[in-house]
This record gives structure tokens, sequence and C-alpha cells, in this order.
């Protein structure tokens, strides 16, 4: 009796089936191969798994990814990221094809934006300007003024005079965080990413105890009483330069656990402890569940069928555009 299996083999063998098994593929080589065959672009964040991070061409946080995604000539761009992100690189270049390995990569942080709803509250202010955090969709992007990443937030808030009044959305926390850094009184969304969320400062406090010859360094998404206890607080790519240039050796990272990969690499003497989430009492590490639904072979596959792909409605990319670019444009 054949086998399913055996059935593939004989399949493969005589040419009928060129998608090799899973379990025999050469991810790196073939994704490599696609790369050079579709002179293709592999933009990766730090919340990839390793091996993504690994393969693409260049990897950032939000800010150079999206200026990287500006100056590419590629004809396709391969975004490893979640939908969000890929949405700003095609919005960037519509002419060209950007693939995202997972449609399904949202983002909580976005989902916790709703259009509707928000433009009833930029409605109900019209004497406030919108300044919207990246991590939104390009619908939110429409209605506002400019938009920014953690590592450009201060910049961007300060280009507008003090009297300005401004909304700052979708992240309560990071926007907390900015009145505070600014002096403003920004009116905040009500949303938050569920990953930085989810840090349990007792077991932070706890493993602080155990190293208190440590630094806790954080992104800004976290909450107040988690930043509270940081002695830098910044972007993904901030985080990792602080480690870096910082003289102290051991580091307690509250982020998405993705960062420690690049972080051991620049900085293999260090010793690097991932904040605890609330829930977790197995690998004490916070990881978002969007950023790894991207695979290898989700990769592979994007790449060699190019799809899915991003679209996004021609009206409303030429009016998320322009709150892009002028980010783009304050953050040179
Ligand atoms: P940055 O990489 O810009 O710090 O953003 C972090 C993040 O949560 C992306 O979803
Ligand atoms: Fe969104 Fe948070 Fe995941 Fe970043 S880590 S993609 S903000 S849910």
């Amino acid at each position: 009796m054949t086998t399913i299996e055996q059935a593939k083999e004989t399949m493969i063998s005589k040419g009928f089936l060129d998608v090799k098994t899973p379990e025999k593929m050469d991810y790196v080589a073939e994704i490599n191969k696609l790369k050079k065959e579709k002179n293709a672009v592999i933009l990766a964040h730090y919340y990839q798994e390793e091996a993504i991070q690994d393969i693409a061409d260049f990897v950032g946080d939000s800010l150079a990814l999206a200026q990287e995604a500006a100056k590419t000539d590629a004809d396709i761009i391969v975004f490893a990221g979640v939908h969000f992100m890929a949405e700003t690189a095609k919005i960037l270049n519509p002419k060209k094809k950007v693939l995202l390995p997972d449609l399904k990569a949202g983002c909580s942080l976005a989902d916790s934006c709703p259009p509707a709803d928000f433009k009833a509250f930029v409605d109900a202010h019209p004497d406030h300007k919108v300044v919207t955090y990246i991590n939104c969709s390009a619908e939110i992007k429409t209605l506002s003024d400019v938009v920014c990443t953690s590592s450009n937030a201060v910049k961007i808030i300060e280009s507008f005079p003090r009297e300005q009044k401004l909304i700052f959305a979708p992240d309560k926390n990071l926007g907390d965080y900015l009145n505070k850094q600014t002096g403003r009184d920004m009116l905040l969304w009500d949303g938050a990413c569920m990953v930085h969320e989810a840090f349990s400062i007792e077991k932070l406090l706890d493993i602080y105890k155990e190293h208190p010859d440590a630094e806790i360094i954080a992104h800004p998404e976290s909450p107040a009483h988690i930043l509270k206890t940081a002695a830098y607080i910044g972007s993904t790519a901030g985080l990792l330069n602080y480690a870096k240039n910082s003289k102290k050796d051991k580091f307690i990272v509250a982020t998405e656990a993705g960062i420690l990969h690049e972080m051991i690499k620049q900085v293999p003497n260090k010793t690097l402890i991932p904040a605890p989430a609330e829930e977790d009492n197995t690998c004490a590490c916070s990881e978002c569940a969007y950023m790894k639904l991207n695979t290898m072979k989700k990769l592979y596959t994007c790449m060699k069928f190019e799809l899915p792909d991003i679209e996004v409605d021609e009206e409303m990319a030429a009016k998320a555009l322009l709150p892009i670019e002028r980010m783009l444009a304050l953050s040179k």
C-alpha cells in the first residue's frame, strides 16, 4: 500500500509537485533564492522569531522600518512584522507589492482604537491637533495631523507650540509617559498593548531583589508602575543602544522578549533577564502572539506565491500618507 508520503515523494520525483515537503525544505536557502529572483527585501521587527530576524535584510524598530520602507528600491517589500507596519510600508509605496507572511498578524493596541469611535472623539475636540502612535490602522492615520513612534514622539510633540491642545492616541501608557516628559496635558485615548500591560510589578520587583546589581530598562508602552522602576525608557532600538552603551552589565528588560535575540548579539557578555508577565509561570518572558504568527514557512510561501499582499484603498492611502510624511520629515 502506498502511503501519502510515498505518493508525495513519487509526485515530486516526477516533477508534478514543485513545493518540497516542509521537513525537506531548507527555508533559509529557498527564501534567499526568492529574494534574489524577485528583487525582494525582507524588513523585520525585533519582535519577530529569531530565524526571521537572521534572514532579514534589515531589522529595526518601527521608525527605522518605516524609514527603510520609504527608501527601498526593491520591487517587493516583505514585511516581517504586524499589519499596521506592512500597511504603512504600502502607503509609502503604493505601486510596490507589500507582503505580510500572516494577514492575521494584527496588534491589540491598533485594535483598541476603532475608527468610528475615534472620529467622534476627534470631532468632539475641534481645537485639538491629533498625534497618533504608528501602531494604528490607516483609517486612524487619516484622522491624524502627525504620526509618531516611541523613538521620535517627544520631538514630534515638541514641534507643536506649547499652547496647542493635543490629542494622543491610541496608547494611554505611552501618552501618559509623554505628558510627563514634555509637561503637556494631551488628551489620551484609552488604548494599550496587551503584551506590555501584562508585566507583573510584583514579579519584576522579586527578580530585582535577586539581582540588585541589574538595571531595569523598559518600553514606554508599559504602564506607569513599571516605568517608575526603570533606569532607562525607550523604543526597542533605544533599549538596544542603552544596553550596549551603559557601563552596567546586567539588565532586566521590560518589552517583548524577541528583542533579546539582537541584544544578546550586541552585548554577548552582559546578562539579560526578560521581565516577567503576570500569568507567566513557565518561561518568565512576554511574547506578542501577533508578531509570532509569522514563521519561516509562512515567509517562504508568501514570497513564493506573492500572497497575502496588503491592499489599501487609494483615497485612504493618500490621506494617511500626509501624517506619515510629516513624521518622516520631522525625524531627519
Ligand atoms: P518600537 O520597535 O518602535 O519600539 O515599537 C514596539 C512595538 O510594540 C511594535 O509593535
Ligand atoms: Fe501590538 Fe503590542 Fe504586539 Fe507591538 S507588542 S504588535 S504593540 S500587541
